[in-house]
């Protein structure tokens, strides 16, 4: 390997970290429960998609599609329906939108990512939506 390529992973590799530390935060599950479970079923149990429970998918599968965040066959992103601009526009008919209206949208996406992970169909306690 060149030294320079050397250089750039490297560089890559401490920006990784530094991105990583920058954003510690314990993720709070029971929060992310209250949201997928208010929130997002309450929007598939309305739509002809019906609930999707957290168990039909392995933890891998939730984490690659969190971390695609392609929603609804791609027509738009996941983080739109964590995003504070999505909870202040339900929060009049949605507790949980009203309730989490002021969480930072990046600590709920972590939290919803630890209650799908805990409720996958290998973690730590499969979960339905209800
Ligand atoms: C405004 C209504 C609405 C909200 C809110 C919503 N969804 Fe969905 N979701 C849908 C619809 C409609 C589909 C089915 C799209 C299709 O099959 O064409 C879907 C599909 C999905 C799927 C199946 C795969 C895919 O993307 O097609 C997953 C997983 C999913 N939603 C996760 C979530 C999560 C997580 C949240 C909350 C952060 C959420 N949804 C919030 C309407 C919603």
């Amino acid at each position: 390997m060149k030294s320079s390529t050397v250089l750039k992973s490297v560089a890559a590799v401490a920006l990784l970290g530094a991105s990583l530390t920058a954003f510690a935060y314990d993720a709070d599950w029971k929060r992310g429960r209250v949201y997928y479970r208010s929130v997002c079923t309450s929007c598939h149990t309305a739509n002809p998609i019906g609930a999707i429970n957290p168990s039909t998918k392995a933890k891998a599968d939730w984490a690659g599609y969190l971390l695609n965040d392609k929603h609804a066959k791609g027509k738009e992103t996941v983080t739109k329906y964590v995003s504070k601009e999505y909870r202040a526009s339900i929060k009049a008919t949605n507790k949980a939108a009203e309730k989490f209206a002021d969480t930072p949208d990046k600590e709920l996406m972590e939290d919803i990512k630890a209650f799908l992970l805990k409720g996958a169909k290998d973690g730590d306690s499969p979960a339905s939506c209800s």
